[in-house]
């Protein structure tokens, strides 16, 4: 696998219904997690979902400090267990190899609320972040605050952490990193670990409210950049970030399926769509988003890159011609629906990765080709894709600055 080129502290988010759009912003020591990811986790059950006419930009931006996090139970046992009693909080060099100094949450009310109304306010944002201290990640933590930036729940990923709270294969003394990170239904968020510096980990359930987990798989291992449920059954695709994408037993992490792929290169992020029919996946190498037929393999049309089939243009209304690269070396690209996709353009070697959103095709044309089920030889005329910095369910660029 290419190494990663993210910038140190990379917070994606991922919306469940609707738009959602909220920054997360940590003091040094920052996040260092390549590939960290933010979810939403809105609570249908519980709120009136009808569409709503508020448009206010007033709303709270929560500052969350350590102390907030050393008032956690589980944040001081994992202290405890790195061998820092209450009495060593105030040798703050050690204890922020530990803790985040401070989490900003910032957030545009009106982004937020989006087509959901005023119930966007009711839902939480989870991501996962570690720390590197420069020679070994010493923290890792999953946070869940709600939209005015209180702490819901903070999980110490930590081997013995995670094994007292029901992921009883984690090895003690080892930490593990949230870095597939989905949501799983409005209680549960689903998460693919990366094992100290592995990119590849154990998979699990984490109850937002108690803070338990569910082991999957029992307890086996994959790849951890991304990670999602079957359409149908208890199971999961994930990628193995070469050439194939696999669904295993959610069970007992046996391989029930498989689909290989062809002018595909590093495929970390995977979306299966339409009942596990097709799949997007992000080929970094190629600087593609590549829209495969699961049962054959088959590629069906490809956004971006060497393999490209369409005309792309930017924001600035600038033309990609096919075969160009308007993103290079992407993390996460993310469908949405709607024709929707959200990515972390790296622009590979470069330092200045930001994370964008586009709208698949302008035109009525391609964007019934896009929603049609079966594939769309039509598409291969070249519509045109478009990039906006519209950003309906992602971090904008700059509400990034700061974070690396
Ligand atoms: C919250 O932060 C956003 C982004 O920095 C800013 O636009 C907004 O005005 C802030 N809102 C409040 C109430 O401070
Ligand atoms: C979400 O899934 C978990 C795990 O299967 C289950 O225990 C929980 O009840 C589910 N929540 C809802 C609201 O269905
Ligand atoms: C993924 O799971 C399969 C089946 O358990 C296993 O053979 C393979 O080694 C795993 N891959 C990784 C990267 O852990």
């Amino acid at each position: 696998m290419a190494p990663s080129a993210l910038p140190k502290a990379v917070l994606a988010v991922l919306a469940t219904v609707g738009a959602l759009l909220v920054g997360a912003r940590l003091a040094h020591p920052a996040a260092t997690l390549p590939d960290a990811l933010l979810a939403a986790v809105q609570r249908l059950n519980d709120h009136d979902m009808s569409p709503s006419s508020v448009d206010a930009e007033a709303g709270g931006n929560g500052t969350v400090t350590y102390d907030d996090f050393l008032a956690i139970e589980d944040v001081r046992a994992f202290l405890k267990m790195k061998g820092l009693s209450t009495k060593d909080y105030g040798d703050h060099p050690t204890l922020f190899k530990y803790v985040p100094r401070e989490v900003t949450m910032s957030k545009t009310e009106k982004l937020m609320r989006g087509e959901l109304g005023e119930a966007a306010s009711a839902g939480y944002v989870a991501y996962a972040v570690a720390y590197y201290d420069g020679s070994e990640n010493t923290a890792s933590y999953l946070i869940v605050q709600d939209m005015e930036g209180s702490l819901l729940q903070v999980a110490p990923l930590y081997g013995e952490v995670l094994r007292n709270k029901g992921l009883s294969h984690a090895n003690e003394g080892e930490i593990y990193k949230g870095i597939g990170l989905k949501n799983y239904n409005s209680t549960h968020l689903l998460v693919a670990f990366g094992k100290e510096s592995a990119l590849t980990g154990p998979r699990a359930l984490f109850d937002v409210d108690s803070g338990a987990w569910i082991e999957l798989c029992d307890g086996e291992s994959n790849d951890s950049h991304d990670i999602q449920m079957a359409y149908k059954g208890a199971a999961l695709w994930q990628a193995d970030g070469r050439t194939v994408t696999k669904k295993f037993s959610a069970a007992d992490g046996s391989e029930l399926a498989e689909f290989q792929m062809t002018d595909i290169a590093d495929p970390n992020h995977v979306q299966l769509v339409e009942e596990d029919k097709y799949a997007f996946v992000s080929s970094r190498q190629t600087d593609g988003i590549v829209r495969v037929h699961v049962a054959t393999g088959d590629v069906v049309y490809t956004i971006g890159g060497e393999y490209g089939d369409f005309e792309i243009f930017d924001a600035a209304g600038r033309k990609w011609k096919k075969g160009t690269s308007l993103w290079v070396g992407q993390h996460n690209a993310e469908y949405f629906g709607d024709d929707e996709f959200c990515l972390f353009d790296n622009q590979e070697a470069s330092a200045s990765s930001t994370l964008n959103a586009f709208d698949v095709a302008s035109t009525d044309a391609s964007r019934s080709a896009m929603a049609a089920t079966s594939p769309a030889p039509a598409l291969s005329g070249g519509k045109a894709a478009k990039t906006s910095s519209r950003s309906r369910a992602c971090l904008r660029p700059d509400s990034l600055s700061g974070l690396s």
